[in-house]
């Protein structure tokens, strides 16, 4: 693609992965992703900082392939979907060296095998004097391995994020000007990669907030020359705000969960929640973790599987107790033939989510007329739990 403008010698010199569809074999990406690299020279320094994805190495590679020195590539992040063409690079400049964090170091060895005399290591807060260009470090732990920082270079005001404010979007150029399409691809990102460390980069923005920045170049989608509104959505995704709707992530084998979901969705309609179902069968996950990300309630509905409850619904479930959404308060609906352990199964596997247990509703074959009254308390009673949140 070549190298692209952002400032008079700064340049985003990655790569864009059109179709890229599952990220870490787990989560979907519908929309591509994209690897940032950028080249900054200075007077007396070239730097760049991360690299992408070993396979679009190659790209990288293309677009260096005119620049004849680099002194310093930065690793702002160990994981390899930023530092996986590192070796290359290296490979390619010979007196080159990484420069990471004190914990970065060891990761870059042991993931990628650099030698310990091709890397030096700077503190929090450090700089890097290239010539009329300054860059400060600044150590940002768990956004998104312990490792991580990110780094502002001074004169020209740009915040280098590596994952933090990313998103999974592919686009042509520098900036996206859809910002409905940025904004639910970085909710979805902050959903599947940053919700876990939610505290973490609470306090991150805080420090951050302290920095004059004009762009934030992030390493996986659009950069933003307008922060304020990326900015302000983080704060508001990291805050202890619930929104007032139940989120029913389920699956229904013979139909008898699914008229539950169903009883239950309209119960909590006519209390005036807002509702989210998910389908597990056929559900995008992604748009799961999104629902997480904000949601005051979520009721898991399972039929019973031999004696346990549904495997598609213990790895959904598995999956929201280790993204540790900030839900306040949750349930269990679903039905059984003949007996089993449907409700402990998935109690077991949420032991993360910090939230208040509401009565569960287990019946036994197709839904009869206390099944339906058993839901409709049920959504009462999640709706006089949002009225004491005041969100209802
Ligand atoms: Fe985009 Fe944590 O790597």
């Amino acid at each position: 693609m070549g190298l692209k403008k952002i400032k008079d010698n700064v340049f985003w010199a990655g790569a864009v992965d059109w179709n890229r569809r599952l990220f870490d074999s787990l989560i979907p990406i519908p929309d591509g992703t994209t690897y940032n690299a950028y080249l900054i020279y200075g007077k007396d320094k070239t730097i760049l900082l991360d690299t992408v994805d070993p396979s679009m190495t190659h790209m990288l590679m293309d677009n260096l392939k005119e620049i004849k020195n680099i002194d310093f590539i930065i690793s702002h992040h160990a994981e390899q979907d930023h530092s996986g063409s590192i070796p290359a690079v290296l490979e390619k400049y010979g007196n080159a060296k990484v420069v990471t964090s004190l914990k970065g170091k060891p990761m870059l060895i042991d993931h990628l095998h650099i030698s310990d005399n091709r890397i030096v290591t700077v503190e929090d807060g450090a700089k890097l004097e290239l010539g009329g260009k300054t860059l400060e470090f600044i150590y940002t732990p768990w956004v998104h391995w312990p490792e991580t920082m990110v780094s502002y270079l001074h004169e020209d005001k740009i915040l280098f994020t590596c994952d933090l404010f990313g998103s999974h979007l592919s686009t042509s150029g520098l900036y996206c000007k859809e910002e409905w399409k940025v904004s639910e691809a970085a909710k979805r990102y902050y959903a599947e990669v940053m919700m876990p460390f939610r505290t973490n980069i609470k306090k991150h923005l805080e420090r951050l907030a302290k920095y004059n920045t004009e762009i934030i170049a992030p390493s996986h989608g659009p950069l933003y020359n307008n922060p304020e509104w990326i900015l302000k959505s983080h704060a508001k995704w990291v805050s202890d705000d619930v929104s007032n709707k139940v989120i029913i992530p389920y699956v229904s084998m013979h139909g008898s969960t699914q008229l539950l979901v169903d009883h239950l969705t309209d119960a909590l309609a006519a209390q005036g929640i807002q509702v989210e179902k998910f389908d597990l069968t056929v559900t995008d996950l992604g748009k799961l973790a999104i629902a997480l990300v904000d949601t005051a309630t979520m009721v898991i509905g399972s039929p019973t599987v031999l004696t346990g409850a549904h495997p598609i619904v213990i790895s959904a479930a598995f999956l929201a107790n280790a993204l540790r959404p900030k839900l306040k308060f949750a349930s269990i609906i679903g039905s059984f033939g003949w007996g089993g352990k449907m409700i402990e199964d998935i109690q077991k596997t949420i032991p993360n989510l910090k939230v208040q247990m509401l009565e569960p509703v287990l019946i036994k074959g197709k839904p009869d007329a206390q099944a339906y009254i058993a839901v409709e308390r049920l959504a009462q009673e999640i709706a006089t739990k949002h009225r004491e949140l005041n969100i209802l």
